[in-house]
């Protein structure tokens, strides 16, 4: 765009998903500030961050990504449908290095699906790739449950911030 005044910007919403420790909060302060926090708390509530993202289709144009993040506890968890509310994407998120959280990525749709518009562009995430040596999920039941549910698959880690801003922009051009 030409940063005129008027110009119109498109805000996009995004949830993140999955159980606690996959490592949500950690994906989103990689993406929006570059941070990595070896030992992080449990989200409480929700927290947000909103991220201009360029569209990508040579247009230079740019959208504004608001990525909300919650807690996969229970306990924690803010109201449900105010969460999911409006959003247009979603990142459900498990930890390779643990098989029961790839497993709940299922009751994650599941909620997903019942809270959100069905044309809402939906990305599993594989978190903790860099740890190769503790995976209990490889690559291809990730991508192979992917493909069978329709959603989109990547593989990340926030530790050595591979293919994370990769996650997101991909998320947001499938919207766009
Ligand atoms: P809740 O807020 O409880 O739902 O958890 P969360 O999904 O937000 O997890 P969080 O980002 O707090 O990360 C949990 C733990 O995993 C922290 O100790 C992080 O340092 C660690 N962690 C997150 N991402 C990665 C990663 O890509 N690789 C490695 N090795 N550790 C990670
Ligand atoms: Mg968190």
């Amino acid at each position: 765009g030409s940063g005129k005044e008027g110009d119109y910007e498109e805000l996009y919403k995004v949830v993140i998903i999955g159980d606690s420790g996959v490592g949500k909060s950690n994906l989103l302060s990689r993406y929006s500030r570059d941070e990595f926090h070896v030992k992080s708390k449990a989200t409480i509530g929700v927290e947000f961050q909103t991220q201009a993202v360029d569209v990508g289709d040579d247009s230079g144009r740019h959208v504004q990504v608001q990525i909300w993040d919650t807690a996969g506890q229970e306990r924690f968890r803010a109201v449900t449908s105010a969460y999911y509310r409006g959003a247009l994407g979603a990142l459900i998120v498990y930890d390779v290095t643990r098989k029961l959280t790839f497993e709940n990525t299922a009751r994650w749709l599941e909620e997903l699906r019942m809270h959100s518009n069905t044309t809402i562009v939906i990305m599993l995430v594989g978190n903790k790739s860099d740890l190769e040596e503790a995976r209990e999920v490889s690559i291809g039941e990730g991508s192979t449950y992917a493909e069978a549910k329709g959603l989109i698959f990547m593989e990340t880690s926030a530790l050595n911030a591979n293919n994370v801003s990769c996650a997101f922009e991909m998320v947001v051009r499938e919207i766009h």
